[in-house]
């Protein structure tokens, strides 16, 4: 079952806003759920730039099925988490760096340069990679636009993973981008695990 939690489509002159974007954010001590039962809640409570402003959002993944993405917000920006299938993690284990527009990791939970391998783009700050969940800062690195592909049945771009119609940006599976005029993977923020299924991003 694929449960979507938002739509985030573009608006009608086919630029997406953010308004489009579902806001889950939480307390520095309450874990956001992921069901859909809170969407209609909180697509009405337009928080303010103080909640917006916290610096860690967790996140209980427990609700989100394989092969479903949702979006989160931290410090105000939009986070996409996506839960990868086997053939996903697959596809993004089998790129070779050479394929790659950005060589970089881009993981802020990784010191020093790493190379954007799969795994490394899915490490979080206690160093293990964890293939099935890929975690990214959701703005586009050409001019901030917000990329499609989280959304049930939008453009996922030609390597599978985000489409960013601003400019026809392609990133793949593992957020990398592979065509178009962005010049870097989208940035892995910092996250670390409290449990299996909840994430503190921040
Ligand atoms: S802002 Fe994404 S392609 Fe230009």
């Amino acid at each position: 079952m694929t449960t979507e939690i938002s739509d985030a489509g573009p608006s009608d002159d086919g630029e997406p806003t953010r308004r489009d974007f579902i806001h889950i954010f939480a307390a520095a001590t309450a874990a956001v759920g992921a069901g859909a039962t809170i969407w209609p809640l909180v697509h009405q409570m337009n928080p303010d730039a103080s909640v917006l402003a916290l610096s860690t959002s967790e996140v209980d993944l427990s609700s989100v099925s394989v092969g479903q993405a949702i979006k989160v917000m931290w410090q105000g920006k939009p986070v996409f988490i996506r839960r990868r299938t086997e053939a996903e993690i697959a596809e993004g284990a089998a790129t070779s760096l050479g394929a790659l527009k950005d060589d970089a990791a881009r993981n802020d939970n990784l010191s020093g340069k790493a190379d954007a391998t799969d795994d490394a783009r899915v490490t979080s700050r206690d160093g293990k990679a964890r293939p099935e969940w890929l975690i990214v800062v959701g703005i586009c690195t050409h001019l901030g636009c917000i990329p499609l592909g989280t959304s049930s049945g939008e453009n996922r771009g030609d390597y599978n993973g985000w489409f960013c119609p601003c400019h026809g940006s392609h990133y793949d599976i593992a957020g990398r981008i592979r065509k178009g005029p962005a010049p870097e993977n989208l940035e892995i923020p910092p996250y670390e695990y409290l449990s299996d299924t909840v994430v503190k991003i921040g």
